[in-house]
Formats: structure tokens, sequence, C-alpha cells
């Protein structure tokens, strides 16, 4: 026998033609014993408790239903959907992460879509998020773009868009050191100088910085987000040899053999025992590697955040490196179970793999100006159709993205869901606002009303879903399926026509536009006023 509690954590919502509003399994439990149970507890809501082969279904009684959900609507507005089953927990998300002297491309739409929907879906569900950036603004790469730059840069196309000359620079870099290794050991030598604290080379370095932030903050004001801790990889570099220091002391690290000849020893984690490949944190040189800096900074955030959890929403390349870093925090001590990798696939556009390396990009910039343009100025439409066709696929899948679907009128697109809102909008512009239903309703409820009905109540359901398997494309999913429904009521149900239902029919239009609005919110997506 199992209690309610138990009852509650298997509800399913049955496919359509089950005719049903919830289901119940009992595949090991007596269903006719579920089913006295749920009718015991006397819910007006529950029209009819029925078993059904190893099921009990659940209908639920529109009379009851639509009252109570409609006002429920209309008093939380902006907050309809939400909860606080997060507690006031605090969460740190790092998301974005773009490489400082090259371009954002659309790739990196993918990147800010998720972590922007995930820093909202944990909002929604009653966390405190603090959100961080992680520029790469430090290493081997960006030293190789200066190095190019002092080559072959010009001044006054730097001037005229310092990012796309930098990305020509780094494409011919990348050519060239391949058939000439000298570069590599010249960017090396850049590298160390501009670490010594070379002045000349600081100012070029905080230069690059500066043009390359000023080009993402333009992207992240379109896309409406913004970072409460906007450090980059440089601005931890002071703390790496503590870091090391620790590892080496609390047995996670040690020393290897000096190379033959040499006189420092590399300092490396063995992770055999977890069937993890190990990895070095300094070289035999003393230089520190790119994990070593990335357990600083988990080091970092730690001690300056006392958070529950800290979520790096990185692509799923990236999944066995960031295994090692957590791994190896774990052996520091640290809890290595607050640390979560939110991967995702790769984007592909034109069929091709987008490469910053061979120049094979459409920077962010043009897309969203592309995007604008193709939905004739409307900011909120352009921008919204890459956001939505960025996160409508599971994130764990590659996509390819395609201007016919994101900007497609037919369904699954940003578009289709915010025109619904828009003619939502203008239903409720031509009426006065509906009197509050009586409860229960007296009137009958159609078809279609009780369908549109049941998916505003499902909506706090998918909020807290989605939330809970991290699962942005969860929202745009059930937000496709919302705006079918609401075309099909719309052009089924006469909503201002005068009588009995209209209270009904205008409370549910109210409650639409409400749904939309908040669900695309959490996709991070803007509702349009006009289409
Ligand atoms: N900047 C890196 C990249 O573009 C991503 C950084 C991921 N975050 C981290 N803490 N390692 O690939």
């Amino acid at each position: 026998m199992f209690g309610l509690e138990k009852i509650a954590s298997k509800i399913e919502i049955p496919p359509e033609g089950v005719g049903a509003d919830l289901a119940i399994p009992c595949f090991r439990e007596d269903p006719e014993a579920t089913a006295e149970k749920i009718r015991a507890l006397k819910n007006p809501l529950f029209r009819e408790v029925v078993v059904k082969g190893r099921y009990v279904n659940v209908s639920f009684d529109c009379a009851v239903l639509a009252p109570l959900v409609l006002a429920e609507v209309a008093a939380k507005k902006d907050a309809y959907g939400w909860n606080d089953s997060g507690g006031g927990k605090k969460v740190m998300i790092e998301y974005s992460a773009p490489n400082i002297a090259k371009p954002m491309h659309m790739g990196h739409a993918r990147n800010n879509a998720i972590g922007h929907a995930l820093v909202n879906l944990y909002r929604a569900n009653g966390y405190e998020v603090i959100t961080t950036n992680h520029y790469g603004d430090w290493g081997m790469s960006l030293a190789k773009i200066m190095l190019a730059y002092g080559k072959w840069g010009n001044r006054a196309e730097f001037d005229k868009d310092p990012v796309r000359h930098l990305l020509g620079l780094y494409v011919r870099m990348t050519k060239e050191s391949a058939d000439n290794p000298a570069l590599e050991d010249e960017a090396r030598a850049l590298f160390r100088k501009l670490e010594g604290g070379d002045r000349g080379l600081h100012a070029t370095w905080q230069e690059f910085r500066d043009v390359s932030v000023a080009n993402f903050e333009r992207m992240y004001g379109l896309l409406g987000i913004s970072f409460d801790v906007k450090n980059g990889e440089s601005f931890y570099t002071e703390f790496i040899p503590r870091a090391i220091e620790e590892a080496l002391a609390k047995g996670a690290a040690h020393y290897g053999e000096a190379a033959e000849g040499g006189e420092g020893k590399p300092v490396a984690v063995n992770l055999d025992a977890w069937k993890l490949p190990s990895f070095l944190l300094q070289k035999s040189d003393g230089a520190s590697l790119y994990g070593a800096r990335d357990i600083a900074v988990v080091k970092w955030r730690l001690e300056h955040y006392d958070v529950e959890k800290i979520v790096y929403v990185v692509g799923h390349e990236q999944e066995l490196y960031l295994k090692q870093i957590f791994k190896t925090m774990g052996l520091m001590g640290y809890p290595e179970e607050k640390l979560a990798h939110v991967s995702y696939g790769m984007v592909t556009q034109g069929g091709k793999k987008i490469s910053t390396r061979t120049g094979n990009i459409v920077f962010l910039e043009d897309g969203f100006e592309d995007a604008i343009a193709r939905a004739k100025g409307i900011k909120e439409v352009g921008i919204g159709a890459i956001i939505y066709n960025m996160l409508s696929m599971g994130r764990e899948h590659d996509i390819a993205f395609s201007w016919d679907a994101a900007m497609s009128v037919q369904g699954n697109s940003a578009p289709y869901i915010q025109y619904a809102y828009v003619r939502a909008k203008a239903i409720l512009e031509k009426a006065d606002a509906p009197a509050p239903l009586p409860a229960p309703y007296t009137h009958p409820v159609l078809e279609r009303e009780a369908a549109l009905l049941k998916l505003v109540a499902h909506f706090p359901g998918v909020v807290w879903q989605a939330h809970a398997l991290e699962a942005p494309h969860l929202i745009a999913t059930f937000l496709n399926a919302f705006a079918q429904e609401f075309n099909r009521f719309y052009a089924s149900v006469p909503v201002l026509e005068d009588g009995e239902g209209r209270d009904l029919r205008l409370a549910l239009v109210a409650a639409s536009a409400q749904v939309i609005k908040n669900g695309l919110w959490l996709l991070g997506i803007a509702v349009p006023e006009r289409m």
C-alpha cells in the first residue's frame, strides 16, 4: 500500500486520446484501492475517478477549475506559474564566457539563450541566482592574436571594426603557424612578457579587452541579459599559485618527473581511480595550465559566495574537462556535488560547423541585425526568433540553425507564439475587463474552452518540471502547443459575442496572454505589442 505522497509523485498527464486529465500508473499497487483513496479526498475538482487497466484516470470538473485557475492568473499576473520550491537557496550560474578578441557568433547565441533561460527558471522556482560571466581574456590563443596584430595589424582597420579586424588576424595566424612552428614560440614568449607585466603589451591587451567587452555588451543589451560577476580568466591568475599549493598539500596533486635535463617538476592530478584522464596543473617550466585556473576559480567562487550549487553552462565538448576539474575539487576536500555542468550540443549553420579558427562564422551582431530586418524592424520578434530556435530542441542535441524555421509563421517559432499573444491582446483591447466568474461556474464549458483552460492550469507544472530537468525546451514545446490551442479556440469560439459565456471567454483570453508572456519571459524572449 502506498500513501498519498507516493500517489502524487506518480501523477502523469495522459495523452489526449485517453480522455482524462491525470493518470496514476499502478503497476505494483491495486488500482481499485488507489482510486478509492483518491475518491475519499472528496476534492470537488475531481469530476470522475475511474480505473482503466493498470491506471487510475482522473477527470477535472471545469466548472470548478475555471474560476479557480482564472482568478489565480488574474491575481498573480507576471508571477503566474512561479513557485517557491527553491526556498530562497542561492545558486551561481556561469554562462556566456566568450573569448576576448574573437567575435560572438551564432553558436554563442545558444549558450546565451540556455544560460539566460536557466537563470529565469531558477528564479521562477524560488532560487536566488547570482549570474557570472567568465571572459576568456588570458592565455595563448589571445597571445597569438596579439602577436598577429604586432606583425600584420592595421590601425585604421582596427579602429573601423576592431573585432572583425582581429578575427582576420587570428585566421591568418592559425594558417601561418600551421606551417611555421616558430610562430608558436614567438607567441609563447609574448605571453610570458605579458605575464611579466610588460607595459606596452598590457596596454594592447587592455584595448583588445575593452573593444571586445563593448561588443559583447551590445549583444547582451539586445538579449536583455546582464551579469552580477564579470570577472574574466585574467582576474583569477593571481590565485593560481595558492590553488596549486593547496592541491599538493591536500594530496590531490603531486609532482611528476622533471624533464630530462630540466630542473622544475610538473604538477599533475592523477584521476585513474575515477576512470578519468589525468592532467597537469603546472608544466615543468613553472607555467600554469588552464585547469589550474579553473580550480582557483571554484575556490574563489565558494569563498565569496555562499551558494548551494555552481552551474556551468558550457558546450558538451568540455564535459570531460569539467569532470576532471570537479573531481579534483572533491579530492581537495571541496563539495564536488555542488558543481554541475549543464551541457549542450553544437550549432551548425548552412550545413557547416561554426569555426572561429577558419573564419567560418556568422557574427552574432550580423545575425541579430538580419533577424530584426526579417521581422520588419520589430526587435522582440527578430531576436526572439533566434533565441527560440536555439531553445526549442533538447539541449543535448546538435542543432542546425535555419532562418526558415526560426521565422516560421506556421508554428514552433517565436513569431508564431508571439502572434498568438498579440491577437489575444487585440481582443482584450476591444472589451472591458471581464467580471470574476461565479464559483462554481454555472454555464457549460465548451470543448475548446476546456482544452485551453487545462493548458493554462498545466503551466505551473511545466515551469516546475523545466527547472527540475534543467530543460528550457519543455517551456518552448509547451508554448508552441499552447499557441496552437489558443488559435483553435480563437477560430471556433466567438469571444466577444454577448451572452453568458463571454466572461469566461474573455478571462481565458487574458489568461492566455499572461501564460504566453510569462513562458516567453522564461526563455528570455520579450513580447511585442504589435506585429
Ligand atoms: N571561454 C571558454 C570557451 O569559449 C569557456 C569557459 C568555460 N568556463 C570555465 N570555467 N572553464 O570555450
